[in-house]
């Protein structure tokens, strides 16, 4: 733990003195402070600890502790009194006071009170820690796939997750498992004991995000009662995932990159530097370099963020992972809703496999959800599928004409047809078809049309 801060207030120059030399021999940090107003705007600062004098020049120790709690729970205080009557020392536990000391203190008596309490408050911020991460089994594991792109995905993953504090910029289509990504990162690095916090940037207008981000001081905007700490102060030491950094307007874009480039910022309507350790990783759904082109984003801004970029594969360009993907969907339906789903049949996974998927594995997901609901059968079947988003749902949409039709002809047509629309791009053309490049390769070849429209 860095060194902790402690505030010493005492309208007594020679008990602040003595306090503040045999805590600053210690090791901690000590600010003084003479009167209870002095001593609330001194919190600001950053404090862990106060030593607080019960009798004070403008007011009592209970008043100031139930300031100081308001301002921050978290925020331990120990009374100093001379005459602590058994109703305020209630009084003043009630209201989170986390000891007493009588005056005249032995200052052996007080250092160890004051070592104990922030030792005490250490492990328990360390159990609650430990609690929300084993609740939150975000291992390499989860991460589904068995495709050359989702097991490149994975080593690249564990890379990043060991490189002690580069920034990371997922790139990918909506549902390709960004936030996944993001969580799997933070709780496979040595991060993973400290906070992993996350903000959708195009979810709050400019100045809520900025103090959403960077926090704000006492009074820095008319609604900012309180001093409030921003995600970046409280991730200190773990992952920020910031969401849709594409839609980040450009004065925050210029603040984001300074704090990249410094380690530290300032709360909104603050002075002192604030440095915090944590790790940025984040995330658009655009592509960043057209915005970078459009001048919609900051190039700067963009190459720091892009130091270990990551690239989403769309499902579609994989549809080797459906099978595993649905079974490991209707295993945890299984579980969520008591089912008995034993997997699907053969032709319901081609259904699936044939299918664009234009909300990648979040729609396969949604969709086993939905046929969980409401199959009552063993196996799942095409028909309990739900498949609207994209052109590709054939499966569903295509009626089998009276006369028939021959279907060589149909698939050479329609191969034709997407290479075409991709300008010959194999990859894109099978994005069309719900085919891999390899798939789709073989069909050109089948179909001799690698001389005519393919380059
Ligand atoms: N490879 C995968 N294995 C298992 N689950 C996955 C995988 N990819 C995505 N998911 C699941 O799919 C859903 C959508 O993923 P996620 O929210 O991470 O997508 P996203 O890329 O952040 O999307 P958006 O851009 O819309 O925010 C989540 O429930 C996630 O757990
Ligand atoms: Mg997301």
């Amino acid at each position: 733990m860095s060194k902790a801060t402690i505030l010493v207030v005492d309208d007594e120059p020679l008990i602040r003195w003595s306090l503040t030399e045999r805590l600053h021999s210690e090791g901690y940090d000590v600010i003084e402070a003479a009167t209870g107003k002095a001593a609330i705007d001194k919190l600001a600062e950053g404090v862990d600890l106060v030593l607080l004098d019960y009798r004070l020049p403008d007011t009592d120790g209970v008043s100031v502790l139930r300031k100081i709690k308001e301002f921050d729970q978290d925020v331990l205080v120990i009374l100093l009194t001379a005459y602590a009557s058994v109703d305020t020392a209630v009084e003043a536990m009630k209201l989170g006071a986390y000891h007493f000391a009588n005056k005249p203190f032995n200052l052996d008596e007080v250092a160890s009170m004051i070592e104990r309490a922030l030792e005490t408050t250490r492990l328990r911020r360390e159990v609650r820690q430990y609690r929300t991460s084993a609740a939150r089994p975000y291992s390499l594991q989860r991460l589904v796939g068995q495709s050359s792109a989702v097991t490149a995905l994975r080593a690249m993953a564990a890379r990043v997750a060991a490189s002690p504090a580069s920034t990371v910029l997922l790139t990918g289509e909506s549902g390709t498992g960004k936030d996944l990504v993001a969580k799997i990162i933070h709780y496979a690095s040595d991060r993973a004991s400290k906070p992993f916090m996350n903000i959708t940037c195009s979810a709050l207008p400019e100045q809520l995000l900025e103090s959403e981000l960077f926090g704000h001081e006492r009074g820095a905007f008319t609604d900012a009662r309180l001093l409030k700490k921003g995600l970046l102060e409280m991730a200190d030491g773990g992952t920020v995932f910031l969401d849709e950094i594409g839609e980040m307007t450009a004065g925050l874009q210029a603040k984001l990159l300074r704090f990249l480039e410094e380690k530290s910022f300032k709360r909104v309507g603050g002075s002192h530097d604030i440095h915090v350790d944590v790790r940025v990783i984040a995330a658009s759904n655009r592509n960043l370099d057209d915005e970078v082109n459009k001048h919609r984003f900051r190039s700067d801004l963009f190459f720091r963020l892009n130091v270990l970029p990551i690239e989403m594969p769309p499902l579609r360009a994989r549809p080797d992972d459906i099978p595993l993907l649905v079974e490991y969907f209707i295993d945890s339906f299984n579980t969520e809703f008591r089912k008995r789903v034993r997997g699907a049949t053969p032709a319901a996974y081609a259904a699936l496999q044939g299918y664009g998927w234009p909300g990648n594995v979040r729609e396969l997901r949604n969709v086993i959800e939905r046929a969980m609901l409401l199959s009552d059968s063993e196996r799942l079947e095409a028909k309990d599928f739900t498949l609207t988003g994209g052109a590709l749902s054939a499966s569903d949409d295509f009626e089998l004409p009276a006369a028939g039709v021959d279907l060589e002809k149909l698939e050479r047509s329609l191969v034709v047809q997407a290479l075409k629309r991709s300008h010959g791009n194999q990859t894109k053309a099978g994005t069309y078809l719900g085919l891999n490049r390899d798939q789709i390769r073989y069909r050109i070849e089948k179909f001799g049309l690698a001389t005519t429209v393919a380059r």
